[in-house]
């Protein structure tokens, strides 16, 4: 785990710039529950590859996944036919550029890129958030945009 880190550090140091690093930051506070690349673990923590590009290609479903950031989930919900009942914690403490860079990052894992601006992210951080983010979740996977 050190060596990850290490290695995400001397990436995030060597791309130069001030773009923030999706990956490094994916490896460093998602992975240890999402699993590298997002491959999730199946009725304990949702897969991500495949399943965040999708979310993200329907606007109701790009607004949605900063909220999960921002906020946090809890409660009960179905990914790949399998129940999780677990807890994901808000990540409100990352910039507007660290959300947006690490959201990019996921929608291509298993996907086509679906890019993230620091405005996006600003603009879903100064709304009110969701009374319930679970029947938010539940009206997006009625529709189909939650796969
Ligand atoms: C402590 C473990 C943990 C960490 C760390 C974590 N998550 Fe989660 N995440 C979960 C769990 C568990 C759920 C499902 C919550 C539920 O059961 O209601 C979830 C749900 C999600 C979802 C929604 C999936 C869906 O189908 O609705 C997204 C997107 C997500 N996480 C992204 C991330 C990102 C990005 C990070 C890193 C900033 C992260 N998570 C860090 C445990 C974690």
């Amino acid at each position: 785990m050190k060596f990850v880190i290490v290695a995400a550090a001397i990436l995030a140091a060597t791309a130069g710039g001030a773009a923030a690093d999706g990956a490094g930051i994916f490896d460093t506070s998602c992975a240890f529950c999402h699993q590298s690349g997002g491959v999730g673990v199946p009725g304990q923590f949702p897969r991500l590859a495949g399943r965040v590009g999708a979310i993200a290609a329907k606007p109701d479903g790009k607004k949605f996944l900063p909220q999960i950031l921002l906020h946090g989930l809890s409660g009960r919900i179905t990914v790949d036919g399998e129940p999780i009942l677990g807890i994901m914690p808000a990540f409100d403490t990352l910039s507007d550029d660290d959300i947006a860079a690490l959201l990019s990052y996921l929608t291509g894992l298993d996907h086509a890129a679906v890019p993230f601006t620091a405005d996006e992210i600003k603009a879903v951080r100064a709304q009110p958030s969701p009374a319930d983010m679970m029947a938010e979740r539940a009206r997006l996977s009625a529709a189909k945009i939650v796969p």
